[in-house]
């Protein structure tokens, strides 16, 4: 039997983990899960929406950190984690993704020489002024196990001189949540709510610092997004942070004055995902969602320089339009007069919802 701690803390991270969770719990003569909350996300539209959404158990032990500066928060991740592994001696720590809380947890096991595990490693945007760029190199430096999603994030590893055999290719975990709840998204009223029921309508995430902390950024994203908008209505779930930079900027004029580009809470996992299959578009800064979109055929574009998850671009929906005005209109133009022919969708090998088996599979093997 196989003690293991399960590692999530932010948004991004629950469709990540819950699969993994499950599939434990599932094969509970091997696997015995605890589920490590680091409290990095804390709204209930961040976090306790997610846990409901993918029918997660309640966390087995909530470390409560919440939002501060990186160093500050990476810090207290870090120093609330340590016990949790002292305390609970795991034979492995499982983390996820790209975060503060994936890095710290991280960093705490490597100390006490205590096995981890990095799920998504080998993703790389090569832009280390991205906070999770820096995650992804340290975390990859320093755990043990690095399950990969794509043939790409395993060159990467071995360019950067990791050994192979701590390398081992499973797939995309993410699609594995996408595809197991597909049939319950359809269900949610998300669609229905907001009036856009068997209409067309693009939908908008954003909420990079690099984006939305600054004027400059923020309104040539804004400016292209008013002119898609004319075309078609764009829905925009905002992130907290995004809604706080908005007011910041004195950008909320431009929201309140246009009724087709719509500025709505947080969505659960559930009805995002309604949302996101029935969109004519979408725009994202997001990492996640350039692969939901590639799974479900969806057209994506973008709003960044680059992409560290090239596979998207190369065999799914994926431009990467960039932060100028001009050729986020043009990417959008191009998508919407080229609607994608589903028939002809490609999808990344193993990226089947098979993923957590594997790894779990993956784990055992290590230790037999
Ligand atoms: C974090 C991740 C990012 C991920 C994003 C998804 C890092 C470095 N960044 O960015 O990779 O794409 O989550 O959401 O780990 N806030 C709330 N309520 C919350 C959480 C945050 O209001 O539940 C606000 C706070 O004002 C906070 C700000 O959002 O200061 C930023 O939160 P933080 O966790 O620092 O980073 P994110 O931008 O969410």
């Amino acid at each position: 039997m196989l003690k293991i701690i399960n590692v999530a803390g932010a948004r991004p991270n629950f469709m990540k983990i819950a699969p993994l969770v499950s599939a434990m719990k599932r094969r509970s003569a091997d696997f015995h899960s605890i589920l490590v909350h680091t409290g990095q996300h804390y709204d209930a539209s961040m976090s306790q929406a997610f846990f409901r959404d993918l029918e997660m158990p309640e966390p087995d032990i909530d470390l409560g950190v919440g939002s501060a500066s990186h160093a500050v928060q990476t810090a207290g991740i870090i120093q609330a984690f340590e016990p949790v592994v002292l305390s609970e001696k795991p034979d492995w720590v499982v983390v996820v993704g790209d975060v503060n809380s994936t890095m710290a947890c991280s960093l705490v096991c490597a100390k006490l020489d205590v096995k981890v595990a990095h799920v998504e490693a080998g993703l790389r945007s090569r832009d280390r002024t991205m906070p999770e760029e820096i995650n992804r190199v340290l975390t990859d430096q320093i755990a043990d196990l690095l399950f990969t999603p794509s043939s790409d994030a395993d060159a990467n590893l071995i360019a950067e001189g990791i050994p192979r055999e701590r390398i081992c290719l499973v797939g995309n975990i993410m699609i594995d949540s996408l595809l197991g709840n597909l049939e319950r998204a359809k269900r949610s009223t998300a669609r229905m709510d907001l009036g856009l029921q068997g209409k067309d309508y693009a939908v908008l995430t954003l909420h990079r610092p690099s984006n939305v902390d600054e004027v400059a950024s923020f309104s040539r994203i804004l400016d292209a997004l008013e002119e898609i908008a004319r075309r078609v209505p764009i829905v925009f779930p905002a992130h907290p942070r995004t809604v706080k930079m908005i007011a910041e900027l004195g950008l909320a004029a431009r929201f309140e004055s246009n009724r087709d580009l719509r500025l709505i809470e947080p969505l659960g996992y559930l009805d995002f995902l309604q949302l996101l299959s029935g969109a004519r578009l979408v725009l994202t800064d997001s990492g996640g969602i350039q692969e939901e979109a590639t799974v479900l055929g969806i057209p994506c574009v973008t709003l960044r320089e680059n992409t560290e998850r090239p596979i998207t671009v190369e065999m799914g929906t994926n431009t990467i339009a960039g932060t100028n005005t001009a050729k986020i209109v043009e990417a959008a133009r191009h998508a919407l007069d080229n609607p994608s022919d589903k028939s002809s969708l490609r999808v990344p090998p193993l990226w089947d919802g098979h993923t957590a088996d594997r790894i779990l599979d993956a784990l055992l093997e290590k230790e037999g």
